[in-house]
């Protein structure tokens, strides 16, 4: 496309892909997920289906982008006119309506959890893990405040988008990024120099092999989609804002390594603080608005802990959110002929709209329990990382191996890299392994819920 928007630097481009992958999923997820299921042992799985499944399918989505200069839908078409590939596009805006639903509740529950903290409404919550409780549980569970709060989280969104690919997203993201490692940093070696906060440590890193359940695999699988935010063509939407000098092996090395290590950070700095002060690690969904305040009281200059904890999750959320919503806009300027501005409200006002029933469904508002045993928010949480977004990376690694082809992947691969030494027997190998270990997960989790008995897990 002729006047299509590019981003404006090799770095810009690094810092907003790897700024959609760090979000609440390495900050909020990873860490609970983790504490709740043998610490070290799920961190060894995740890692695992990151290296593998995670990097080939991060750079499929890349190459797609860059060759098609479009986004999802517009690029299968592109790709495999007159099929049913486009669909795999149209799942993968579907997700984005899915998680940015939920994913803009959570955001706006951080934005208040900032202000709470600023205003020292945590120090009321010292040492008090079950005060801190309640206050996070009428707090989500009531109808106007939690609204509110996720209707700024979204228009701030919107405001980013509206702006452009080089002057909002690119731009914010240069900001935003640095600022998220540095406090993270800062965080972490608080933690460490903590007293009894190395227990924290190993608890994240020393791998205990007995805890390492069948479940537990799943959850790293179905999380490293979503940490790498793959498998909805948010990664074929940044990478069709690429030229051809970019070089996609070495920027999703870079994407990859910055998401895994400020999840690490994340949980250093979480578990080392949590343990320094005796809380209980495997809190669950909790661990980050419902531990953490009670613990930051305890701490020297606890406010400024906790704010900025909460202001670096907010970065974190915002410019993940930015490029789910991004997926949604790209595909009404690409296949219908939308204005950015025109794409971008109305779609983050729908989107917005079904949050409001993710969030209004915690407290019963909005009762869905007759139709299923979750509510409306978990369905979509569920809904999106264990299905949609495994099965759309699937489908796109079976679309290279069998529509478009590894040759033809291969060499779109090569522009921008200098040697041109990648054995098409390691991408195929790689490709089919992802598609099958994704496949028989899926499959495991369909068996699961039709008899009730998983073959694993
Ligand atoms: N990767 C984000 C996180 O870890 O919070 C979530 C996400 C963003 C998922 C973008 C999917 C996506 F397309």
């Amino acid at each position: 496309m002729k006047n299509r928007e590019h981003w404006g630097s090799k770095l810009g481009f690094i810092l907003a892909a790897s700024g959609s992958a760090v979000g609440i999923g390495n900050i909020w997820k990873y860490p609970h997920m983790a504490g709740q299921n043998g610490g070290a042992a799920f961190t060894l799985i995740y890692l695992l289906c990151i290296l593998v499944v995670g990097l080939s399918i991060v750079i499929t989505e890349f190459v797609i982008g860059r060759k098609t200069q479009l986004s999802p839908v517009g690029a299968f078409e592109t790709l495999a006119p007159n099929t049913a590939w486009k669909w795999v596009g149209f799942l993968g805006v579907a997700s984005a309506f899915v998680i940015l639903s939920f994913y803009g509740v959570v955001g706006g529950w951080i934005l208040k959890y900032i202000i709470v903290s600023l205003t020292g409404g945590f120090n009321v919550l010292k040492g008090d893990p079950e005060a801190a409780g309640s206050l996070f549980n009428n707090f989500i569970t009531g109808t106007w405040s939690p609204v509110l709060y996720q209707i700024i989280f979204m228009a701030v969104c919107i405001w980013v988008i509206v702006h452009g690919v080089k002057g909002g997203i690119e731009k914010w993201a240069k900001v935003m990024m640095p600022l998220i490692i540095i406090l993270l940093a800062v965080l972490a070696v608080r933690g460490i120099t903590l007293k009894g906060g190395l227990e924290g440590i190993s608890f994240l890193f020393n791998p205990r092999f007995e805890d390492l359940t069948a479940s537990a695999i799943v959850l790293a699988l179905g999380h490293a989609f979503f940490t790498l935010s793959l498998g909805m063509g948010t990664m074929v939407t940044y990478g069709s804002y690429l030229d051809r000098e970019q070089n996609l092996l070495n920027s999703a090395l870079w994407v990859i390594a910055l998401d895994t290590a400020i999840a690490m950070l994340a949980g250093v700095a979480i578990f080392t603080t949590v343990f320094a002060l005796g809380a209980n690690p495997a809190e669950g969904p909790g661990l980050i608005f419902v531990v953490l305040p009670s613990v930051f009281p305890q701490l020297a200059a606890g406010t400024l802990w906790g704010s900025l904890f909460f202001i670096l999750l907010f970065m974190a959320a915002l410019t993940s959110a930015i490029s789910i919503l991004e997926v949604v806009t790209a595909y009404f300027i690409d296949q219908k002929g939308w204005s950015r501005t025109k794409a971008t409200i109305q779609f983050g006002v729908v989107i917005t709209v079904v949050g409001v029933f993710c969030s209004l469904s915690l407290g019963g508002s909005i009762n869905l329990t007759a139709f299923m045993d979750i509510t409306f928010f978990d369905f979509m949480d569920y809904l999106s990382s264990k299905y949609m977004l495994p099965i759309g990376g699937m489908l796109t690694a079976l679309f290279v191996l069998f529509h478009w082809g590894v040759p033809n992947f291969i060499d779109e691969l090569y522009m921008g890299i200098s040697s041109k030494k990648i054995d098409s027997r390691i991408a195929v190998i790689l490709l089919l392994v992802s598609a099958m270990v994704v496949g028989f997960i899926i499959l495991n989790e369909i068996i699961a819920k039709i008899t009730g008995t998983a073959v694993i897990g």
